[in-house]
């Protein structure tokens, strides 16, 4: 598994909770050094306490959505000279809020995160990982990039930005070396996950973070580009790709007016 990667370095963003903590602890099991970064230091530090020794684990504190989060986690890496061999985008937001009634007009933290943060990420890395003629990018997507979301518009949006980035990009670095992998997951039982949305659906539709986190880093390693874990998933991707795109907007729209409000996602205070 991830051969040729071993006592290579991953980036895992988003790393304190769970997809993001599932792939730190999978890459950690095929023997990379890791550097996890995330706001929660508490849960970072529990992390690198856990699986240090087995590697080399390094945390960074970082909000990704504030103005210099980006930059100050750059400049931390190239003042430790840490190589980075593997980038994987993790962190992310998923605002279940209608366009019109957020209070955030611009969504600031949503735009910061879900795009500037991955898009300057990998800008950053890249050249490294091509002149070297060996990198990996994960980025975690969504099955919501794939169609329009009603009731959660712009984050389908951001989802739709990132697949069609890392579907780019892996054609224009081909031969290159660097290996591009765009993971979307359905559903997965995270804290990020809105509990109605969970208990309405079939439990094979709802996978773990360690799934997902298998599914995306067994993609990468077999150069999939585009991994959707579960096949459930995999199937009802195929089947909205097949009907009309009005169908699909309209079907996504019927299904946002039923939802309940998502008033038991899953709150935790920050530290
Ligand atoms: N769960 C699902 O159903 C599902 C489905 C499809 C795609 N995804 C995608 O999977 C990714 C991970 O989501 P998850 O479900 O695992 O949610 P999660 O458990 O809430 O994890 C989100 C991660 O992002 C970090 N994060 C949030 N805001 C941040 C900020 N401003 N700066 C830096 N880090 C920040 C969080 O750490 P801190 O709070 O410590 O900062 C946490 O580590 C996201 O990109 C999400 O869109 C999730």
């Amino acid at each position: 598994m991830m051969s040729g990667f071993e006592q290579s370095t991953a980036l895992i963003t988003g790393a304190s909770s769970g997809i993001g903590k599932a792939l730190a602890y999978a890459l950690a099991d095929r023997g990379l050094d890791i550097v996890i970064t995330a706001r929660s230091a508490e849960r970072l530090s529990a992390i690198k306490e856990e699986l240090e020794g087995r590697v080399n684990v390094s945390m960074i504190v970082c909000d990704l959505a504030a103005a210099d989060g980006v930059e100050h986690l750059m400049k931390t890496l190239t003042m430790s000279e840490t190589q980075v061999d593997m980038l994987v985008n993790c962190a992310g937001l998923a605002p279940h809020v209608d366009f019109l009634s957020t209070e955030d007009p611009d969504q600031k933290d949503l735009i910061a995160l879900n795009v500037t943060a991955p898009t300057r990420l990998i800008r950053h890395f890249l050249p490294e990982m091509r002149a070297r003629g060996f990198g990996r990018v994960l980025n975690v997507c969504s099955v919501a990039a794939f169609h329009p979301v009603p009731s959660m518009a712009q984050y389908g949006a951001t989802k739709a930005y990132l697949l069609s980035l890392t579907e780019a990009l892996s054609e224009e670095l081909k031969g290159t070396g660097v290996t591009f992998c765009a993971l979307c997951p359905g559903v997965t039982k995270t804290e990020s996950a809105i509990r109605e949305i969970v208990e309405a659906l079939p439990d094979a539709m709802v996978l773990s973070p360690e799934a997902v986190a298998e599914a995306g880093l067994n993609a990468l390693d077999s150069g999939e580009v585009v991994c959707i874990p579960g096949r459930l998933n995999q199937a009802a991707v195929t089947a909205a790709q097949l009907q009309p795109r009005w169908l699909v907007r309209t079907l996504g729209g019927l299904v946002a007016k039923f939802r309940t409000e998502p008033s038991s996602t899953v709150n935790r205070s920050r530290d």
